[in-house]
């Protein structure tokens, strides 16, 4: 397994013998949710022994239902799940309306910074009613539940505006990522036959303004999303737009014309809450569905327990919300217990290196939340700069997204939280709405590297490819056996794939549904998990997600390509890097200009996130004799290894000399 994921033999080495074990500091134990393992246990049992009534409990006890639900989970055809059947509940409701009684009508819900350094604290009750604006602006151009409306925003207040209001009316949302490109775009907004876009003049990234309604126009050009009919353009740059009579108008002009009463719409637990797309082993970008009641639940108490919320904490995540971890720990999970949520337009940039130390300080935050890539960039140029801020208002630290090399995971520890807060290293997908396996910071003892434990009613387990438990420290694939309220419900317009992707990978004997995740793990004798990272085609970049299939169409569709394999390869910085290996049409050479051209069109098909770190042209490919691309060997030549194995299928052995050339970029 270690040549299907991007760890090398030697990190695999150094983190199985990795012992180091840190308590739960006492006085955070002893006031915690859920404290000290004896509690982790018991809830553990209670959900082992009766996982319906188990949800049942929670369910009732942590959400506002407008109609009582009639049956927990109905799980007689899967992979097809039904939570909470028969109730009616509104996410947007149990996020704003439920606080608004007491003193947390005045509390900040958002404390937003832009990257020039404006600052906006939004209470809960002037969110509720810049929701019931927006909401109402969307019904004045006709959609209503059921619709879908996409967002192609910056990090501003209003991209979790825009989220809540369609919560509110029922409308689904699908957010693209603000670095996607316009063909990214349009693909979703077809895919989902999207009613309206939300966008904005533009977003400040780095330094840069990035113009998201051009990019918006170009996707709708030619008429190529016939669905579309409205589009809302929050100013934020003042960059100059076109504005299409009829179909765009200014979020300004929109919100001025309604009041602001909107009731929330009574929603059925099952109906589609948001898409969210992903990538997958095949070409096409997954459209993963979450639905109202379920999904509610699950953002709500994973973050209860697993950042043990206090009404005074202020908590920061430092995703986007184009991004699952926004979703979920940016708006939903947090406003749902009403807590105080940062958002951030900016990042570290040059112009301010500093710029996540001096928000901590700044704006006392008490919980920070962010990826193992981000942790190494600091880390590689010294302590010096996080020293020079107090940072003493920070009790828990974060991480998500890709596996943490236990350096950076003592380096977090010991400079950022001076030794003092816990290190919270959450395993988890678009596909399972929340955390899945994580520390709880009053309970679980923590190890460098590790994920630890499943949280109480998730049912993880590493297995052989029937089904059956591995034994300890042997390696196998990440699973989950029984369903959970967050899990995805299907593929958008695919229940084919759904099936295919997720739940036809590992049949065990007894015939029951185990739901695979696509990483692959090791347990520990202490049950601690340890994911060593994707055992598909996906790769991981700096916490993003990508299909090699999607980097290698986007690099076919360039006229002077023939043929690309794409591949990862280790990077102590952002995790994985882009390698792509790629044969030409006769005739074409194979110079620094290709290179930049090919490297340019695939961030114009996908977005930059997607541009390969290094293309390396050759004359062929290795390939079996069936004619499939053997991307172990790839793997093992982008990563400067020795090709072992069996390379007995390999149709033509000359292929591998090509290979051995230089580092392209
Ligand atoms: C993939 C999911 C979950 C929100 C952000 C990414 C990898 C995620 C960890 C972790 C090791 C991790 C897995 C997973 N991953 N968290 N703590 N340790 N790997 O969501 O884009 O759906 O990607 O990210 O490979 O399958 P996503």
């Amino acid at each position: 397994m270690a040549e299907t994921t991007a760890m090398t033999a030697a990190k695999i080495e150094s983190i199985l013998q990795e012992n180091r074990l840190f308590e739960p500091p006492l006085e955070l134990a002893a006031k915690a949710r859920i404290s000290g393992m004896e509690a982790y246990r018991a809830l553990v049992a209670e959900a082992d022994a009766d996982a319906d009534g188990f949800w049942g409990r929670l369910a009732r006890q942590e959400l506002d239902w407008f109609r009582p639900f009639e049956q927990v989970l109905d799980w007689t055809n899967p992979p097809l799940a039904r939570w909470f059947v028969g109730g009616r509940t509104n996410l947007c409701h149990n996020c704003l309306d439920r606080h608004l009684d007491g003193p947390r009508r005045n509390k900040t819900a958002i404390l937003w910074e832009g990257e020039p350094g404006d600052v906006r604290r939004i209470s809960y009750g002037e969110l509720h009613r810049e929701v019931c604006r927006f909401a109402n602006a969307l019904k004045a151009r006709g959609i209503s539940k059921g619709d879908l409306v996409a967002l192609y925003m910056p990090m501003v207040p209003e991209a979790a505006i825009a989220m809540l209001a369609c919560a509110r009316i029922g409308a689904c949302h699908s957010i693209v990522f603000g670095g996607f490109s316009a063909e990214a775009l349009r693909d979703r907004l077809v895919d989902g036959q999207a009613k309206a876009v939300v966008t904005a003049d533009g977003g400040f990234r780095k330094d840069r303004k990035v113009p998201l309604k051009r990019a918006v126009d170009a996707a709708l050009a030619g008429g190529a999303c016939p669905s579309v009919q409205s589009v809302f353009v929050v100013r934020r740059t003042g960059e100059p737009v076109t504005m299409v009579p009829g179909r765009d108008l200014l979020w300004h002009d929109a919100v001025a014309a309604v009041d602001d009463d909107c009731p929330a719409e009574a929603m059925d637990s099952e109906d589609r809450l948001f898409i969210l797309y992903t990538s997958g082993s095949t070409g096409r970008p997954k459209g993963v569905v979450h639905t109202t009641a379920g999904y509610n639940l699950w953002a709500h108490l994973t973050f209860q327990w697993i950042f043990d919320i206090r009404e005074d904490d202020v908590f920061w995540c430092t995703a986007d919300v184009g991004w699952i971890t926004g979703h979920s720990y940016i708006v939903y999970g947090p406003l749902s217990n009403g807590a105080t949520t940062v958002m951030y337009e900016g990042a570290p940039r040059p112009s301010n290196p500093g710029a996540y130390w001096e928000l901590i300080q700044k704006h006392g935050i008490t919980i920070f939340y962010t990826a193992p890539t981000v942790i190494r960039a600091f880390m590689k140029s010294g302590r010096a700069m996080p020293d020079a801020f107090d940072m003493s208002s920070l009790r828990l630290l974060g991480t998500v997204g890709e596996p943490i090399n236990p350096e950076a995971w003592m380096w977090y520890r010991e400079v950022i939280g001076a030794g003092r807060c816990p290190i919270i290293d959450t395993w988890w997908q678009t596909e399972t709405g929340g955390v899945m396996i994580t520390p709880l910071p009053g309970a679980t003892p923590t190890k460098p590297g590790s994920a630890t434990l499943p949280l109480p009613g998730i049912a993880a387990d590493v297995v052989d490819a029937e089904g059956n438990s591995v034994a300890v420290d042997e390696g196998g694939f990440l699973v989950v056996r029984r369903p959970w309220p967050g899990m995805m419900r299907t593929l958008h317009g695919d229940e084919q794939r759904f099936r295919k992707s997720y739940w036809e990978h590992i049949r065990p004997a007894d015939g029951s549904h185990l739901y695979f995740a696509g990483d692959g793990a090791r347990r520990d004798r202490d049950g601690y998990f340890w994911v060593m990272g994707r055992v598909d085609d996906v790769i991981n970049v700096s916490g993003h997600r990508l299909g090699t299939m999607e980097i290698e169409s986007a690099l076919v569709s360039h006229p002077a390509v023939a043929e690309a394999a794409v591949v990862g390869r280790p990077d102590d910085l952002k995790g994985e890097s882009i390698v792509a290996f790629v044969t030409l049409e006769a005739g074409r050479d194979g110079d620094d200009t290709l290179l930049v051209a090919l490297r340019d069109h695939v961030g114009e098909e996908i977005g930059p996130i997607a541009r390969p770190d290094a293309i390396r042209f050759s004359d062929a490919l290795p390939k079996t004799r069936s004619g499939k691309i053997m991307r172990r060997i790839l793997r093992a030549v982008a990563a400067g290894q020795e090709v072992s194995g069996d390379t007995s299928t390999l149709e033509d052995r000359s292929v591998l000399d090509g290979l051995r050339v230089p580092d392209g970029a």
